[in-house]
């Protein structure tokens, strides 16, 4: 097959994980004899740099009209790049969240896995981190307080913030359709997770969520108060299958299962729409402090390729090959310094583009 996918390589460290993640893919075009066509493009940091601006329409065109998108990640060091000097809406993640919106890509999927080879680098309990975990955090994307109206002004003599969290029916019942879809494929469980004790937009969420429940009757459903799920992410991960949360609930929890699988560099991510296409980046930031060493973690954005494979192109062999061979090069030994503990005697501790050979060589 001919794919065609529009490259985004970023900012910081994300052009030397994406050239990873492309050997990756090259590795697996030649052995099952497909073809991927890449078409580089700029957003973030880089775009500002060339056009002043974050994204262009341009970068929108040539997303919209390829079979996938592949990023690396944008942004750069808040407090030396002098992106942040500009005003918000023309700083890197303005264009992170303008391209989530232009394709609507409303549902962000965040697998969190503990791999039991990377057991050891898990920082929870030992008998927490031996029963392992294999979560979905499937995160609403194009809505909440992320697009909701802002405004900073002055008012009785004093500045006033003020950042909106809106929510229709029809967003919250679309991303818990995708959230009980993809359950009914895993272990059939979702726990929706909100602050229905406060907000009214999670009071609507929670009475959606129960609706659409009902069409997914073989589903387990319930429903936790994101306080609770930040302890028990920690406390006891294993419970977890699917989790179902708005944008800023998903973001923060993201964050914090990657930190428990041993290093956010594991973590790929696929942010979906009601179509095939969908753009593929790893849940990561830009890591402005390690760019451009050659120490990155690359895996997550090789496994965002996987996902990329599964969801847009329908090769679930292919996925299945980029997994496999993550997985070997884990149980080998292979690792990158951000996984905890990969200085410990019997391991190998290798940069980025080592970790790529590594697995392209094992596809
Ligand atoms: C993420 C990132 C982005 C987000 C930032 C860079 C705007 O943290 O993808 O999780 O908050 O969505
Ligand atoms: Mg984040």
């Amino acid at each position: 097959m001919v794919k065609n996918i529009t490259v985004i390589a970023g900012d910081g460290i994300g052009p030397e994980i994406v050239a990873e993640a492309r050997k990756v893919l090259d590795a697996v075009a030649a052995k099952y004899g497909h073809e991927f066509v890449y078409t580089d493009v700029l957003m973030g940091g880089a775009s500002i740099d060339k056009y002043g601006v974050p994204l262009t329409d341009e970068t929108i065109e040539k997303a919209k009209s390829a079979d996938a998108v592949l990023m690396g990640s944008i942004g750069g060091d808040a407090n030396t790049s002098p992106w942040y000097k500009l005003p918000p809406e023309k700083r890197p993640e303005a264009g992170l969240l303008g391209i989530r919106k232009a394709l609507n890509l409303f549902a962000n999927l965040r697998p969190a896995m503990l791999y039991p080879e990377l057991y050891k680098a898990c920082p929870l309990k030992e008998e927490v981190a031996e029963a392992g975990f294999d979560m979905l955090i499937m995160r609403e994307l194009t809505g909440g307080l992320y697009f909701g109206a802002r405004s900073t002004e002055e008012k009785n003599g004093e500045m006033v913030a003020t950042d909106t969290l809106v929510y229709s029916e029809s967003e919250i019942r679309r991303i818990a359709i995708k959230a009980f879809e993809v359950a009914m494929k895993r272990r059939k469980s979702v726990i929706s997770v909100d602050k229905a004790n406060v907000l009214d937009s999670s009071r609507l969420w929670r009475k959606i969520v129960n609706e659409v429940a009902a069409d997914y009757p073989e589903v387990t459903v319930s429903h936790m108060l994101v306080d609770n799920a930040a302890m028990q992410l920690v406390k006891d991960p294993a419970q977890f299958d699917v989790v179902l949360t708005e944008n800023m609930f998903g973001d923060i929890l993201s964050d914090e299962a990657s930190m428990i699988t041993g290093s956010i560099g594991m973590l790929p991510s696929a942010s979906l729409n009601d179509t095939k296409f969908g753009l593929y980046e790893p849940s990561g930031g830009s890591a402005p402090d390690i760019a451009g060493k050659g120490i990155a973690n690359p895996i997550a954005t090789i496994l965002s390729a996987a996902m990329m494979l599964r969801f847009s192109f329908d090769m679930d062999a292919e996925a299945d090959a980029i997994e496999g061979a993550v997985k070997k090069v884990l149980s080998e030994g292979y690792r990158t310094g951000d996984i905890l503990g990969a200085d410990a005697t019997g391991l190998t501790k290798v940069g980025t583009a080592a970790m790529g050979d590594l697995i392209a060589e094992r596809i």
